[in-house]
């Protein structure tokens, strides 16, 4: 049975439902949904988790959904182990306060063991294990009724296997697993009544885990392990979490050995195998090459579609290490041509058949991962320099460990992977300091973690706020409506507590009942405004929402003390910095909108930000734009302006919203019912956005371009002013404009002329310059030569020249050894000492090589004296060193090693 068949069968299920009713199919989310605790969706659960909280109230008691997944901190597993993927898929059903374990149970039990013929997967009874929590008397007897099983065959597992958690706080419950029993081959006997609590690791691949039911009715404050948790209470109500691994069965159903091997993965293998000469089950440790090609291009494939970039911490870092191993696995394998090219479309053919996208986003996904591919290649050619130099040194320093330092700065620098580091040190004869490694390595991602959390902000702790909800309900919002409102507050806080009165000076937060004010949110930053009342008045700093439909104010109270109790306020919205806002946050459209008509299609938003009279807009992109794209995108916005498009917008469901074409970013979370589109021009520029806007294009009134650069691989940003920002901008570069044609007493149509003839004019200067100098020098090159002393018969030339740098010093040697005698022995030493450092260069003629004198022996002699070192040949030699002190004594020893040479 082929996986969409089990996918299609799994929904089918539950749709129907039976006794238990039908479930709602939700469609997969995307793998980024905005938690900051999760890099990626690792579970079905996880878009539903508000619903299970009680923070939002589900739009349905049943649902079931089959959710991409990706989890990677067994990627070193990848390939080793039958089951470990790092992008998989997760069929599940869910219960919100509807049914509790024994529709759970019973559910699962006849799709399992429901014929083929009649819709299910026709496993085998007698190999199926059904596993409780050690304790949960209620689930065994659940399971022996729903299944006929005798007692001993249910198994009772630690929490290590059935306590299922996100491993952060959040909801979490006992939980109950399916075990498959794939016979001998795979393990050990085993005798069911007698296994647990743990697992024997001996026998996890007999016993494969193939579905996990989770009873979840705790909420855990604080996760520290599998075993060890808080539970802070019991969620509002009992709900039902399921996942079953599709692939797992997919392997199961299909005759395979492992995941890697099923339909919808084995295709990639096949390819690699064709491109490498390598054969798939000739060698253990190919193998393993090949199942991570498989896993990798297919995860990396689905992470960019969903708006992944490379990078080097968080989910970017995540991606290129995917991206990397899977193009250095086809180099072990022997394939050292572009490999992602080869392999990546046979995985989109396989998964675009359920993930459409796949396939009309192509180009973009292509773009990204060959260009890392190329990146990597590149990387592997520098790194491989810098590696062959670091090991030398090691060598010449007399150790054979590379230390950590080194090893981490080949990984942070030149992207090298420590598994790169690790085999080529062992081809060198060295080993690692891994551990050092790995030590800098975890204070690295503790940075990023450390700014991550701090850029979250203040609202860690969610659970004032959802009381504060609970209680009164969502803030009644008038964002789109009006700019100001009488309201009453709900709550004060300080400090995340509950106040009830806030002093003046003081910095709090205030709770209304309803506001015009707009929440910082999709990009565009939070209004401006006060908040007045009876006896007082409050400046609005900053307005979130830390729990869906609640809006919080920061403020700082500017006048009067504000009680909780204060029967009505004054909230009033800074009309000028909205206006502001409005401009800055259409204009953000526009100049997407304007990136996509010069650049193409594949250009898309990766994020945004904007406030009154300033945007940014990043997007993914490859390469740098020319100064003609940066031109054009100006231009291209201006136009729209001039055009005074209307703007406008509607709410639709997201399946209209892209029917009709809008853009939805990603990373962004959209209600699954409704959706705002905003549109300007019509379809020129359609977007999923909750933001605040102007009514017409020409209200932006000025869009001025000021920059574009890289913000980490893959991704470029465009900055602009718009409203009067742009004008003071324009202005500003007016005023220079002014001065520099006041200073060179120009038009401003002749500046660019009139300067670059100035710079054209000063490079001839410094060259005429260098040439007088050059002359200065080898004049004082005839006096030295005339100068020169006699040692036994050598004519010697050994002097410091002051404020002389290397290059100068070499000139000056060649020279004054051209004019020194060529039938007599003839040797020349020159220091240099320039800005404390000194440079010496010897040069001898070959009638003083022929009586055993060498310029390489002479540098030598200058060493001890100048803390130097340096070589070269024997007429021509060259060094420097760090003490001019010793220049005398350095001159001194050169006649005295000349002197040696001659005996005399
Ligand atoms: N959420 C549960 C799991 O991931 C079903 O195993």
């Amino acid at each position: 049975m082929d996986t969409s068949e089990i996918r299609r069968r799994f929904l089918a299920h539950f749709e129907a439902g039976g006794a238990w009713g039908a479930h709602t199919p939700v469609p997969s989310a995307s793998l980024l949904l905005d938690d900051p605790n999760l890099l990626f969706v690792n579970a079905g659960m996880v878009p539903f988790k508000p619903f299970f909280l009680g923070q939002e109230t589900p739009p349905y008691a049943r649902a079931t959904s089959v959710q991409k997944c990706v989890r990677t901190p067994d990627i070193e597993d990848v390939g080793k182990t039958t089951r470990h993927g790092t992008f998989f898929e997760m069929c599940g059903n869910f219960s919100f306060g509807d049914y509790f374990k024994q529709g759970a149970i019973e559910l699962a039990w006849e799709l399992l063991t429901k014929s083929v013929a009649d819709g299910g997967f026709g496993l085998d009874e007698s190999r199926l294990y059904p596993s409780v929590l050690a304790g949960d008397d209620e689930a065994v007897e659940l399971w022996m009724k729903a299944t006929g099983l005798p007692r001993h065959r249910i198994v009772g597992l630690g929490r290590k296997e059935n306590y299922w958690s996100m491993g952060i706080p959040g909801p979490g419950g006992p939980c109950s697993e399916i075990l498959y029993d794939r016979g001998p081959e795979f393990g050990p006997e085993f005798d069911p009544a007698t296994l647990g609590p743990d697992m024997p690791v001996a026998l996890e691949d007999r016993l494969l885990e193939i579905w996990n039911l989770v009873f979840m009715q705790d909420e855990l404050s604080a996760v520290r392990s599998k075993e060890d948790f808080d539970i802070a209470g019991s969620l509002p109500k009992k709900n039902i979490d399921t996942g079953m691994g599709l692939e797992r069965v997919a392997f199961l159903m299909q005759g395979k050995n492992n995941m890697y091997e099923i339909d919808v993965m084995y295709p990639v293998i096949a390819r690699a195998e064709e491109l490498s000469g390598r054969r798939y089950g000739a060698d253990p440790v190919d193998d393993v090459r090949l199942r991570v090609v498989a896993d990798h291009v297919r995860s990396s494939m689905m992470l960019i579609g969903d708006g992944v970039t490379p990078g080097n911490d968080g989910r970017g870092y995540v991606l290129r290490r995917l991206l990397r191993r899977a193009v250095r696995s086809m180099r072990l394998l022997g394939y050292e041509d572009p490999a992602l090219p080869e392999l990546m479309p046979i995985s989109r053919d396989k998964m675009g058949e359920t993930y459409t996208d796949l396939v009309t986003d192509w180009d973009r996904i292509a773009r990204v991962a060959f260009a890392e591919e190329e990146a990597f290649r590149k990387t592997l050619q520098a790194g491989t320099q810098i590696f062959d130099l670091a090991a030398t040194d090691v060598k010449s320093s007399g150790s054979t460990v590379l230390t950590g330092d080194k090893a981490f700065a080949l990984h942070d620098t030149y992207g090298f992977p420590i598994d790169l580091t690790l085999e080529m040190a062992a081809e060198a004869g060295l080993t690692v300091d891994e551990e050092g490694f790995r030590g800098l390595m975890t204070e690295q991602r503790q940075r990023a973690k450390a700014d991550a959390r701090a850029k979250k902000g203040q609202h860690a702790d969610t659970s004032v706020y959802r009381g504060i909800l609970d209680a009164n309900g969502p803030t009644e919002w008038l964002a789109y409506e009006t700019l100001s409102t009488e309201s009453k507050p709900l709550a004060l806080l300080r400090e995340g507590a509950p106040v009830p009165v806030l002093g003046s000076g003081e910095v709090g937060e205030v709770v209304l009942d309803r506001t015009p004010f707009y929440a910082e949110s999709g990009g565009q930053a939070a209004d401006a405004g006060r908040i007045e009342f009876d006896g007082g008045v409050l400046e609005v700093l900053d307005v979130q929402r830390p729990v869906r439909g609640l809006v919080v104010h920061q403020v700082r109270v500017l006048e009067g003390e504000l009680p909780a109790d204060v029967s009505q306020l004054h909230a009033q919205v800074d009309p000028e910095w909205r206006l502001g806002a409005r401009q800055a946050h259409s204009g953000t459209h526009v100049v997407h909108a304007a990136l996509r008509e010069v650049l193409g299609p594949t250009a898309l938003q990766s994020g945004s930000y904007n406030r009154p009279g300033y945007l940014r807009l990043d997007f993914g992109w490859t390469t740098s734009l020319t100064s003609a794209q940066v031109k054009d995108i100006e231009t291209v916005s201006n136009e729209a302006l001039r055009a005074d498009l209307p703007v406008g917008w509607q709410y639709m469901t997201l399946a209209e919203a892209k029917d009709w074409g809008a853009i939805a970013l990603f990373g962004e979370t959209y209600d699954n019912s409704q959706v705002r589109v905003v549109e300007i021009g019509g379809p020129w520029s359609r977007e999923l956005c909750g933001g605040t806007h102007v009514e017409h294009s020409s209200q932006i009134g000025t869009l001025v371009v000021t920059g574009e650069a890289s913000v980490g691989s893959g991704n470029r940003r465009i900055e602009a002013f718009t409203g009067v920002e742009g004008f003071k901008y324009l202005a500003r570069e007016r005023d220079v404009v002014a001065q520099l044609t006041g200073m060179l007493k120009a038009q401003p149509d002749d500046l660019v002329g009139r300067v670059s003839d100035m710079v054209e004019k000063l490079k001839s200067t410094e060259k005429e310059l260098e040439k007088v100098r050059l002359a200065q020098l080898l004049a004082a090159g005839g006096l030295m030569a005339a100068g020169a002393r006699d040692v036994g018969g050598v004519a010697v030339v050994a002097q410091r020249l002051e404020g002389a740098g290397g290059g100068d010093v070499r000139t000056l040697a060649t020279d004054v050894r051209a004019r020194l005698d060529a039938a007599r022995p003839g040797v020349v030493v020159l220091l240099g000492v320039n800005d404390g450092k000194v440079a010496v260069v010897a040069a001898v003629n070959d009638a003083a090589r022929k009586v055993g004198l060498s310029a390489n022996d002479l540098v030598r002699a200058t060493a001890p004296h100048v803390d130097g070192k340096g070589g070269g040949k024997p007429d021509m030699a060259q060094g420097g060193g760090t003490n001019p002190a010793g220049v005398d004594a350095a001159i001194e020893a050169v006649v005295a090693d000349v002197a040696r040479v001659r005996g005399a």
